[in-house]
């Protein structure tokens, strides 16, 4: 059956991929993005290929943007089925130099290097908001829609830090494990009205937030990378179509009894000591 399903940040990597795959399946679907051209973009691509989307703008950190893109949406689908809440992201002033401390680092006064006392509250603060408040605030706007419903359900993209941080990225990983958290919170919450709420967890996906950290200019690993690559035992970085098979299957009919769930899909990498 065909839904209306509602995609935050969709004008990004990974999620124009699941829209362009849900828009397959025979689905309405929306395109949310702070990037309007971005969103239009991929409506239109969509669109193109025989789909039917429509690219809006919003914030999700601001709930009267995300009431007036849910305007539309209603007005072009009518009731939003699923919501993916793909908007997020890491900012570098909640980020540190080096994975370790080490006494030598009290005293290293080169320009931009940053230990764990260099953290800027300012960074943090944009991370948890992003990534937390950016999922909260759009379940609150479009999770209305659903109460009561048959079928409908919350898809939040966490990732693989939520379970064990990763080093560097003290704020990225703590905003990521209250992603998940709040995807058990709200599973439990919304169980009585039909609403199921579940979480992916992506392990390492080469895009254009990370590859800066993760290759070279002329396109080898750096060190960073190399660790990644040598930590996920199916040695390779996920490509953004390994994301589809199991999007299709928590927002389909195959998972009605799955809530509160956070699917790795990493390469193995959670389950893998190194050793
Ligand atoms: N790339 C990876 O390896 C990876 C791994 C694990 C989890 N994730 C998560 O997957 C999701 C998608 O990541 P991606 O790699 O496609 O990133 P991306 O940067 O390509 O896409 C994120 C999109 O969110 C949009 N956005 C940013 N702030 C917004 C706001 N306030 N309101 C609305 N839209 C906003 C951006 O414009 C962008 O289009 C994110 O939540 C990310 O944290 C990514």
């Amino acid at each position: 059956m065909s839904k209306t399903i509602v995609l935050t940040g969709a004008g990004g990597v990974l999620c124009s991929t699941l829209a362009e795959a849900l828009a397959k399946e025979g689905h309405n679907i929306a395109v949310l993005d702070l990037r309007k051209e971005a969103a239009e973009k991929v409506a239109a691509t969509i669109n193109k290929n025989g789909g039917n989307a429509i690219g809006v703008e919003a914030n999700v950190l601001e709930k009267e943007s995300l009431i007036a893109s849910k305007t539309v949406v209603n007005e072009a689908f009518g009731k939003c089925d699923i919501l993916i809440n793909g908007a997020g992201g890491n900012h570098p002033l909640g980020t540190t130099s080096n994975p370790f401390f080490e006494m030598e680092d009290l005293n290293n006064a080169t320009e931009g290097f940053k230990t764990f006392f260099d953290l800027d509250p300012k960074g943090i603060e944009f991370t948890f908001n992003l990534n937390f408040l950016g999922t909260l605030i759009p379940t609150q706007v479009f999770a209305e829609d659903m109460v009561g419903r048959e079928g409908c359900s919350v898809l939040n993209i966490s990732s693989m830090n939520a379970f064990t941080p990763l080093t560097k990225i003290p704020a990225y990983s703590g905003a990521k494990a209250a992603v998940s958290n709040f995807t058990q919170w709200l599973a439990v919450h919304f169980s009585k009205v039909g609403i199921r709420v579940n979480a992916l967890a992506p392990g390492f996906f080469l895009t254009d937030q990370n590859r800066s950290l993760l290759t070279n200019d002329d396109g080898s690993l750096t060190q960073r990378g190399q660790q990644i690559i040598d930590q996920t035992p199916m040695s390779r970085y996920g490509e953004p179509e390994d994301l589809v098979g199991t999007t299709l299957w928590l927002c389909g009919e195959g998972s009605k009894f799955v809530t509160g769930v956070v699917v790795p899909i990493d390469g193995g990498f959670a389950a893998y000591s190194g050793v």
